[in-house]
């Protein structure tokens, strides 16, 4: 697999693996630390059924029709589309994805890197436990303990550098050299392992005093919260569907591209979807209960997971070393996403650019890596480069389903779902309403609402 492009393209070996790829692109930081805050500052549980109403009726008809690109073009998201409609603009839609993937690279990589420094953390706070008095502190100094760590870890300088660069190599190294019997065969068993870690902790939240408030806030929907900021939540929502399910971007037109004919396009999206919304469900479950028993206000923001996570580990009978195995899968979560964020730029580069893959990765790592520097340097910068995902991945979202929908011929989508007659596509009729109508209309009206919403934030002298 990724062994750039011509005869010998490479793919996906199972059935399995892809699902296993996709599912490990999608499932990352964006479900276990994104989902929650995002989740949280947004009122919770009217937020989650937004979100699900938008990963069902968009997300999955928007990663349907990049797989359907990527398989019939064979080539990488700009090569795809200067391939199938060749002279026309649409390539631009790719290189728009390659635009967001350095964005979003850069930010990913720093939030990625904080789960090595907790990794190394936890395993200091387990052996200097005694020293630092856990069990005499009450929820209230086991909190400020925990926050005042994030706060001077993130404020520092140098730890936060080191590990973005320690994440950003171990990301570019997997990517030159291939991932089918690396990355591949781990994420098998290490993501069934995450979500039997996930679970755990569930249990351990909802068994902490006070912990009902929490489930209410995740899944019982406050309308009124809706009605006082209903273009920020529904906005947020979609970017969030979109984020977590990593598409709009056309990392899974790559990945598309390395997914064998024989294999059933439609119900590995509707896997990955499922596994991916289930992750950040149950991610949500064992964050919330523990946010509420802790006195954690659930609108905290990007360090509400930081924070909310060590506290209920430390609170756990040999908490600390869950908290090692915890951070360690984490950071392997997240780096089966983040190679897939480069896998879009280095595909780009070495097909279209015909630059070998490990100049095309050393190139693209170090200009992340300057604007990783800046996110790291200024909080403003890292605000606005975590929140571009929301009209970045629409943006691109609207045209990948607008070109399956009124461009590519009716014939190509459905030989490519059907895998020329192989699997049934009853739904078919259904997927072209999505793609034609709703799903456009839809997105339009929402990035308008989220560029004149984002807008307002920065300037709220506007509005
Ligand atoms: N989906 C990943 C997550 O939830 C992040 C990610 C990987 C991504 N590849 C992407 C987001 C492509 C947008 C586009 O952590």
């Amino acid at each position: 697999m990724f062994q750039g492009g011509g005869s010998e393209r490479d793919s996906f070996s199972s059935k399995f693996g892809v699902i296993a790829a996709a599912a490990g692109s999608a499932i990352g930081l964006g479900n276990i630390w994104r989902f929650p805050y995002v989740a949280g500052e947004n009122g919770g549980g009217a937020f989650l059924l937004i979100y699900l109403l938008f990963i069902a009726a968009i997300g999955i008809p928007v990663m349907m029709s990049e797989f359907v690109i990527g398989r019939s073009a064979q080539l990488n998201a700009v090569g795809a589309f200067k391939k199938i409609t060749p002279g026309k603009k649409w390539h631009l839609v790719g290189l728009l994805g390659v635009v967001s993937a350095f964005i979003i690279l850069a930010f990913y990589t720093v939030v990625a890197g904080w789960t090595l420094e907790y990794l190394v953390q936890s395993v200091k706070w387990m052996l200097t436990a005694d020293k630092i008095g856990f069990a005499e502190m009450d929820n209230d100094a086991v909190r400020s303990f925990f926050s005042s760590h994030y706060e001077s870890f993130v404020s520092g300088m140098w730890r936060p550098m080191i590990w973005f660069a320690v994440m950003m190599i171990l990301t570019g190294f997997i990517v030159i050299s291939g991932v089918k019997n690396g990355i591949e065969k781990y994420a098998k068993i290490l993501m069934p392992i995450l979500l039997v870690l996930l679970l755990v902790l569930v249990v351990r939240s909802l068994s902490l005093e006070g912990s009902r408030e929490g489930l209410l806030f995740l899944f019982k929907p406050d309308f009124s919260t809706i009605k006082a900021a209903p273009m920020k939540i529904i906005v947020e929502a979609l970017g969030q569907a979109f984020f977590s399910l990593s598409i709009g971007m056309g990392t899974l037109i790559t990945y598309g591209s390395y997914i064998k004919k024989k294999e059933n396009l439609a119900s590995t999206a509707v896997s990955v979807a499922f596994a991916d919304t289930a992750i950040a469900i149950v991610a949500g479950l064992a964050i919330f209960p523990a946010v509420f028993a802790f006195g954690i206000s659930p609108d905290s923001g990007p360090d509400l997971v930081y924070i909310t996570l060590p506290v209920i580990f430390q609170s756990m009978s040999g908490g600390l070393i869950w908290a090692f195995m915890f951070f360690l899968l984490l950071c392997f979560a997240a780096l089966t996403s983040t190679i897939s964020v480069l896998e879009v730029i280095v595909a780009y580069f070495s097909e279209q650019l015909k630059m070998t893959r490990k100049r095309a990765a050393i190139l693209a790592m170090v200009s992340v890596s300057f604007l990783g520097i800046l996110c790291m340097l200024s909080e403003d910068v890292f605000a606005v480069f975590n929140g571009s995902p929301d009209l970045l991945l629409p943006l691109g979202g609207f045209f990948i389903v607008v070109f399956i929908g009124w461009v590519l011929s009716g014939d190509t989508t459905k030989g490519e779902l059907s895998s020329d007659g192989k699997y049934k596509t009853g739904y078919y009729k259904i997927f072209m309403f999505l793609v034609k109508f709703v799903a456009p209309l839809a997105i339009a009206l929402l990035f308008a609402l989220g560029v004149y919403s984002k807008v307002i934030t920065l300037f709220p002298s506007i509005g």
